[in-house]
């Protein structure tokens, strides 16, 4: 677990340790030399900037990358004319990757602009082989590479970089281990994303994310509870616990433990208040999980249970390895067994095959699992996955006329579904002042939902009761209700 690390203290004459984390030590060391020597001839410290372009494993690793540059002595900086830039890329869907393209060629115009400018690129896009060829034939500007394996060698890499003077690519096939120890910056004081597994073994035949991402690897429950223990001491009271399938948490370890199991023990830190998890695949969700969900005080009434389709035929062709019921009898079972809860989803429209009936089931599950949100996307090809080379691929304007008559259905139950709890009053967790009116500050309720109510920045990181007075679709105003703990 991470412990302070006094830099200082590290020989930096001396040959760069073998073990990790020792060795990123030493190279963030290295480097801090070279950001005096910049801020010395400069008068200024050396600014740099992270761009989170995927998921929130990837706004995770950031938060590494950003703990990273912390301790070489960058200041953070949100403009991307900034002194070293990383993209940190993303891959599931054509446009996320298309969009790199474009930032490097406005991030090019600065480097020419200053010379010292580092430009790295990291993250799921850089998993691909043609994609690093393309970047090492026609971006020389690009000074470093790398992928998801090795977001702790950023120091190194850098290092590498400035003394070669020349393009450092490395990217891993695969993993090799989980690397601990390693220094993080949270974008938020009081909340925290917490990885309990990498990679995904589903291999849903859309997605890229297996290919990129490498097998599924589950942490050591004794290390991700230390980190939550440590986030706590912190003053961290709601933790996210990330993996791309959280219900199959821990089958792969030496000592097998349930996700479920994880989950009580996490709501035995004292000073974590609240409790999330993404995301959920329906094929392993337990009756043990919603039983543990349903006991525990701290673990959000909310689930993101990504459905992708309502035809059981479609649902097949994309191996996700449960039918249009046994999704419902799901959600019937998790309304019966926690009647607040709010449900979420992801839904994928225009997979290859895909017919009006299909599409029709679709919008029957959306309408039956009443969801408070969806997330809708467009079917993406994405090169090596089963389904690029499905012959039957949906033409894009039948595409975007389903996606325009699922989004208006999606919206209806939305609206319905959130307006719910009006009259109620929830816990919320305050994150800011509001931006438009700062006599208001916004948080969220257990659903993710933003509510907003008088109030002022003394509360933010705060989890307060707030009494919803109106529902306005997508989010709720509301005014603080003082309870007896709330007092003095
Ligand atoms: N592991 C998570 C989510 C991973 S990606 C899960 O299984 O639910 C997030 C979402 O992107 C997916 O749920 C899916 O809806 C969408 N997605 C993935 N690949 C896609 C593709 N090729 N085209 C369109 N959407 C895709
Ligand atoms: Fe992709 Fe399926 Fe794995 Fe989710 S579960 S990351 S959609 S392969
Ligand atoms: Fe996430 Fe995109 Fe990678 S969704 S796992 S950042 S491909």
């Amino acid at each position: 677990m991470y412990k302070e690390m006094n830099l200082d203290l590290i020989d930096v004459n001396a040959e760069p340790p073998i073990e990790e984390p020792s060795r990123q030590y030493y190279f963030m060391a290295k480097c801090r030399q070279w950001v005096r020597d910049f801020e010395q001839k400069s008068g200024r410290l050396p600014k740099a900037c992270i761009v989170n372009m995927g998921c929130q494993m990837n706004a995770r690793d950031s938060e590494k990358l950003t703990g990273i540059l912390e301790q070489m002595g960058y200041a953070p900086t949100e403009e991307e004319q900034a002194d070293f830039v990383i993209y940190n890329t993303c891959t599931v869907r054509e446009n996320a990757n298309l969009k790199v393209y474009g930032r490097l060629g406005k991030v090019h115009h600065y480097k020419k602009e200053n010379p010292h400018m580092r430009i790295a690129l990291c993250g799921c896009m850089m998993q691909e082989e043609q994609v690093v060829e393309k970047l090492k034939s026609s971006y020389s500007f690009v000074d470093i590479i790398f992928g998801t394996h090795n977001v702790y060698k950023l120091a190194e890499l850098l290092f590498l970089r400035n003394e070669t003077g020349s393009q450092v690519v490395d990217v891993w096939k695969e993993a090799r281990g989980i690397v601990e120890e390693l220094p993080s910056q949270r974008k938020f004081f009081f909340k925290s994303g917490v990885n309990i597994s990498f990679g995904c073994n589903n291999f849903c035949s859309y997605c890229i994310v297996p290919y990129v991402r490498g097998r599924e690897r589950s942490r050591k429950p004794e290390d991700i509870l230390e980190e939550i223990e440590r986030l706590a001491r912190e003053g961290v009271v709601e933790i996210m616990l990330l993996g791309q399938n959280v219900n199959s948490y821990g089958k792969d370890l030496k000592e097998p433990i349930t996700f479920a199991r994880l989950l009580r023990q996490v709501e035995q830190i004292p000073g974590i208040e609240r409790i999330r998890f993404m995301t959920s695949h329906p094929k392993d969700l337990s009756e043990e999980l919603i039983q543990a969900m349903k006991e525990s005080s701290k673990v959000c009434r909310h689930l993101h249970l990504p459905v992708q389709s309502g035809s059981t035929a479609v649902l097949k062709a994309m191996n996700r390895r449960y039918t249009k019921e046994q999704y419902l009898a799901l959600v019937d079972m998790l309304r019966r067994k926690i009647p607040d809860i709010s449900l979420t989803t992801d839904i994928i429209v225009g997979f290859p095959g895909e017919t009006e009936e299909d599409f029709q089931e679709t919008l029957d599950v959306v309408r039956r699992a009443r969801y408070d949100s969806a997330f809708t996307f467009l079917y993406s090809r994405r090169t090596g996955t089963p389904a690029a080379v499905m012959e039957n691929q949906v033409p894009p304007e039948v595409m975007k006329e389903r996606f325009d008559r699922l989004l208006e259905q999606v919206q209806r139950v939305g609206r319905e579904m959130s307006g719910r709890f009006v009259g109620t009053v929830q816990k919320v967790l305050v994150e800011e002042v509001n931006v438009r009116d700062d006599s208001l500050v916004t948080g969220r309720l257990d659903s993710n939902l933003l509510v907003h109510f008088p109030g002022d920045a003394s509360l933010i990181g705060k989890l307060v009761r707030v009494r919803l007075e109106e529902s306005r679709g997508f989010y709720y105003m509301g005014s603080r209700v003082l309870g007896e703990e709330d007092k003095g």
